[in-house]
């Protein structure tokens, strides 16, 4: 895995459970220099998450990734050594991000409350 690599990449960033995971990645910054990038299909509001929770942390990178277009995730992926995937609900949207991490060797967490989900995949 390339050393370039951001540590995390929060993608989703914008929504509920997005923002929560951001508020916490400040902290891992701040305490353990982990190094964390925002992904998401809409670059102001992207930018306006970085300004509420994250202003005092200088470049926080910006990636632009949609569900609907499969590069982007792969792209966003390889970014990343770990993607934290915030975009639900995981039953429509969750199946490509998974794919896009193993196609760049990138790990996944996800946040899923979803039984549909944690019991057939
Ligand atoms: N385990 C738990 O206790 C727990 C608790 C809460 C949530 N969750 C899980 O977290 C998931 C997300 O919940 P939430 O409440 O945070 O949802 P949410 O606020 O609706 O956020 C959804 C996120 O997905 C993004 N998104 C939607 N369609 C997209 C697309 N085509 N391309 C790229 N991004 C897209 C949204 O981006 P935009 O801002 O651009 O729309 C937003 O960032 C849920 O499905 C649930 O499984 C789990």
């Amino acid at each position: 895995m390339a050393n370039d690599r951001l540590d995390i990449v929060i993608f989703g960033a914008t929504g509920y459970t997005g923002k929560y995971v951001v508020k916490h990645a400040v902290n891992f910054y701040k305490e353990q220099e982990m190094k964390f990038g925002v992904a998401g299909r809409r670059k102001e509001a992207l930018e306006a998450v970085i300004k509420e929770f994250a202003s005092d942390i200088e470049d926080v990178p910006i990636i632009l990734a949609d569900i609907k277009d499969e590069e982007s995730l792969t792209k966003m992926a390889k970014q990343a050594k770990v993607v934290i995937n915030c975009c639900g609900p995981y039953r429509f949207y969750g199946e490509p991000v998974v794919k896009a991490c193993i196609a760049a060797h990138t790990h996944y967490i996800d946040v899923s409350g979803e039984p549909q989900v944690i019991q057939y995949t």
